[in-house]
């Protein structure tokens, strides 16, 4: 294919641009520098060729282009897009990613490229780039949240009976299941994919063929578009497609939250992996030395998890702050949605997999669990509850259970180990028939409501969660 010279509009620069037509001279460096995009937006090369392919279809239908002109510029948005696959965009000094491929497709086809611009803006294109490009990117981001519940699955299975300390404002609880434990986590991962098939919808609106502001100036079939790029519906009003970034903004919150979820397992395992927990350890692979101190195995991957989720709550914030006060329509303050979007995707895409995989080769310490877990300040509960089975109101049955520790501590001495009489000193239906018999067995199996951590109800639970991640 012979190749043509740039014809842009733009007045003797020699370079390609979108505009120009009106003013002298181009813009100056500083504001290049500034307003160049193609850093930033270049990733979304092959959603501006897909888009761009469909718009030339869509120009057919409305007769705007004829057959071979058509067949003509797809074919060239496909040598286009096999020029960008091969890193055409490297060295390329284009104001935008939507500049670049229109100078490529000139490059390509020739002077017949002029056409494809026809009834559409950049305004309505970038937004139909980004989309798409969220589009995809949710649903990588779906199946590595999916991956994650999966390995967080798989561990409750492979310890269905180990028993671990539960905790409430970080002091010992009750006990339950590492299983229990796990799901936990399972469960708020679960939320953070509803919420990304909730966005993905809210996404899926086609802003294309609105054009700059107030509609597309030819017959396009936008539903036909829709289509063709897999949107579910087309955006209603021309005005508001244009300037809606609200998706950006929800799928900022939802990744922020996502990113949330990962801090806090981060936070829970970096302090079960401690010297003082001692619960699990993270195998070596998932730990860095210290430069000092040879004796050292730090958690680093799940401290920039929980490091990194800050940075999301910073998008969020970013985007909100971008969108408040913005009038109408398209504004280039809009631009900057594409870092938000990139960064937050980014940042979760690389926290996910290490997070999957130290939760796959995480090693329980199911001595130090054991040790845990035998704490019999964790069944203070129990004694309450038996209290109650054997006629008593929970108000006093806690208070009793309370004097029983009072007796504990000035006696020196574990509540198991007292006496009878001192049993019956903090409440006399402690010995009728006999004394409680308390393990932390015995208190997971009495929490057999469903959602509890009474071994039916775990398996239970393991089951639904099964059903939704085969979903
Ligand atoms: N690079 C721009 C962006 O990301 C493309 C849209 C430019 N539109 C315009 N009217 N200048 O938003």
């Amino acid at each position: 294919m012979e190749r043509h010279q740039p014809a842009g509009e733009s007045a003797g620069s020699g370079e390609h641009r979108l505009w120009g037509g009106r003013v002298a001279a181009g813009p100056a460096a500083s504001l290049d520098d500034l307003n160049r995009s193609l850093p930033v937006d270049q990733r979304l090369w092959a959603e501006d060729v897909e888009g761009s392919q469909a718009w030339v279809r869509a120009l057919q239908g409305a007769e705007v282009l004829d057959a071979a002109e058509a067949g003509s510029l797809i074919a060239g948005l496909q040598r286009v897009a096999g020029r960008l696959a091969a890193g055409a965009a490297e060295d390329a000094h284009d104001e935008d990613i939507h500049t670049l491929v229109e100078r490529l497709l000139y490059e390509e086809v020739g002077t017949l490229a002029g056409k494809l611009h026809t009834g559409r803006s950049r305004n309505d294109q970038v937004a139909t780039d980004s989309r798409l490009w969220a589009l995809r990117a949710l649903r990588a981001l779906a199946a590595a949240v999916r991956a994650l519940q999966g390995a967080l699955l798989e561990q409750a299975e492979a310890h269905l009976d180990l028993l671990m300390p539960a905790y409430t404002h970080l002091r010992r609880a009750q006990p339950t299941r590492a299983a229990h434990w796990l799901l936990a986590h399972f469960w708020a991962f679960q939320r953070d994919r509803e919420r990304i098939v909730q966005a993905a919808e809210r996404v899926a609106r086609l802003p294309l063929g609105s054009g700059a502001i107030a509609g597309a100036g030819f017959p396009v079939d936008r539903n036909a578009l829709a289509a063709q790029l897999g949107f579910v519906a087309v955006a209603e009003n021309s005005i508001d497609a244009v300037g809606d970034r609200d998706w950006v903004a929800e799928l900022a919150f939802v990744g922020t939250l996502g990113g949330v979820h990962l801090s806090r397992l981060a936070e829970d395992l970096i302090l079960f992996s401690s010297d003082e927990f001692g619960y699990v350890a993270l195998p070596d692979a998932y730990t860095t030395g210290s430069s000092l101190m040879p004796q050292k195995r730090n958690p680093d991957g799940l401290e920039l998890a929980r490091g990194a989720s800050a940075r999301l709550l910073g998008e969020l914030t970013a985007v909100l702050a971008l969108l408040k006060g913005l009038p109408s329509g398209y504004n280039k303050d809009l631009q900057e949605d594409k870092r938000i979007l990139f960064t937050v995707v980014d940042t979760l895409q690389l926290l996910l997999p290490v997070t999957r995989e130290t939760i796959a080769a995480l090693v329980w310490r199911e001595d130090r669990l054991a040790a845990a877990t035998a704490d019999e300040s964790l069944l203070a509960t129990d004694l309450a509850d038996e209290l109650v089975r054997r006629g008593l109101p929970f108000r006093e049955a806690h208070h009793a259970v309370g004097r029983l520790l009072r007796i504990g501590e000035r006696e020196g001495s574990p509540v198991t180990e007292l006496a009878p009489e001192r049993w019956a000193e903090a409440h006399p239906l402690f010995l009728q028939p006999s004394l409680p018999a308390l393990s932390a067995t015995a208190s997971v199996e009495a929490r057999c409501a469903s959602g509890g951590s009474a071994r039916p109800a775990v398996m239970a639970q393991i089951a639904q969660a099964r059903a939704v991640l085969a979903d």
